[in-house]
């Protein structure tokens, strides 16, 4: 097992300070005046009140990711990253590219039952989010990719959603589309490789994090949530929703069974009976943003979602009401969403790719 190591702190404060210096410019036009009321009323910030009421374990989301110490962030390499997550040349159509399932203007996801890739095919399984998967233990429903790097590689081969022929192809086609140089920046020379590919866009899946949602601002004593949502917060953990959905990320990050459709689970992947209906407890980080929901999108509320949940997990008959203050509660749980810039991709000049049916 690598051993993760946690981000450089730098890194995150030069986020931090980009998005400060964008609100701070409107400011710069206010008269000073307004600037130095607003400094004086400011000059003794009280403590911020914090909640009494959080149940244990809870908290608000981590700042920090893990990062496995072959695969250091550094920024050429997210936005090299950024550049292959919007790139349609990884899919054999040159139409598919990591956004088109995996929307980042609409919370990581597609809102769709099974995603739409190659020739108009659908799936089996329900795209998950992208946001916080840099905090699984593993990736996919079965969690056959430990880490985002081996997860990166599967799409463009996969012949329901990319179907590139090979890693050779793809390699080929960012060959030729002008990835050269890029990759030379960020890994060296004669680095451009699948290997590569997966890395650059592992980095960049870290950087796409959802703090500050209404639960995180509350818990740290910057925010209300409604009545409503505090009843739900509690009732989550009296029933035991939190066995499982535990901790700052509302997953214990484990594979329990959820008896229910036909998938196998963790079995389509181990072949072993004890792994039957084995799935990974899903984060509740920004769940109310990502309907349809569960392994199969075959649920369409998250009324029903819990509901379901309650029985199969807990056997329990949640009332309308509890019903209610627990789906208030999840939407607490809806972060601010990464703002990410549209990126220029390298395109040769003066003649087009090959893309192929
Ligand atoms: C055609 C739709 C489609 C495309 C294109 C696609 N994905 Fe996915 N993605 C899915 C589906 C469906 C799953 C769930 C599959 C499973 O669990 O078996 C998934 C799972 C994931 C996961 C795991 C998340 C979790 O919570 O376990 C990550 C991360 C991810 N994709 C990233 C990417 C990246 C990066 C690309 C581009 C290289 C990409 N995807 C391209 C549909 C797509
Ligand atoms: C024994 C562990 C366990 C318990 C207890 C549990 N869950 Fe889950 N939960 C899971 C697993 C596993 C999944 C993934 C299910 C799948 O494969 O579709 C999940 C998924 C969900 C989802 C769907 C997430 C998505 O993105 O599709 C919601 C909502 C949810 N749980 C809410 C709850 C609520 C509310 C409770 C308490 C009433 C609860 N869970 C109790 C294990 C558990």
């Amino acid at each position: 097992m690598r051993k993760p190591s946690l981000i450089n702190t730098a890194l995150w404060a030069v986020v931090v300070t980009a998005t400060a210096a964008c609100s701070d410019s409107s400011q710069d036009a206010a008269p000073q005046a307004v600037a130095d009321a607003n400094t004086a009323s400011m000059a003794a910030p009280a403590a911020p009140v914090l909640p009494t009421d959080i149940p244990e374990g809870m908290g608000a989301l981590p700042s920090e990711v893990p990062v496995p110490a072959d695969n250091p962030q550094t920024a050429e390499k997210v936005e090299l990253g950024k550049k292959l997550y919007f790139e349609p040349a990884l899919s054999k159509s040159g139409n598919f590219s990591c956004n088109s399932c995996h929307n980042l203007g609409t919370a990581g996801v597609d809102n769709q039952q099974f995603s739409i890739g190659h020739q108009w095919q659908r799936g089996g399984r329900n795209a998950p989010t992208v946001f916080n998967s840099a905090f699984w233990s593993a990736q996919f429903w079965d969690g056959r990719a430990p880490q985002l790097e081996d997860q990166a590689k599967g799409p463009p081969l996969n012949p329901v959603e990319m179907a590139s022929m090979s890693a050779e192809t793809v390699v080929s086609r960012l060959t030729e589309a002008g990835y050269g140089p890029l990759f030379e920046t960020v890994f060296g020379k004669d680095s451009l490789n699948y290997d590569n590919m997966a890395k650059a866009i592992a980095a960049f899946e870290r950087t796409l994090i959802t703090p500050d949602a209404p639960f995180d601002l509350y818990v740290q004593g910057r925010g209300e949530i409604s009545e409503a949502a505090k009843r739900g917060m509690k009732k989550v953990a009296d029933i035991g929703c939190t066995s499982c959905h535990s901790g700052p990320l509302f997953t214990n990050n484990t594979f329990q069974n959820f008896a229910y459709g036909t998938d196998d689970g963790v079995k389509s992947v181990s072949g072993k009976d004890e792994d039957d209906h084995l799935f990974r407890v899903q984060s509740w980080r920004n769940v109310a943003m990502t309907a349809p929901y569960f392994h199969d999108g075959s649920v369409k509320t998250l009324d029903e979602a819990v509901r379901i949940m309650a029985k199969a997990q807990l056997g329990s008959d949640l009332s309308d009401a509890d019903t209610a203050d627990i789906v208030e509660f999840l939407k607490t749980l809806t972060g601010k969403a990464p703002e990410v810039s549209f990126p220029v991709l390298p395109r040769p000049a003066g003649h087009a790719l090959n893309w192929a049916d």
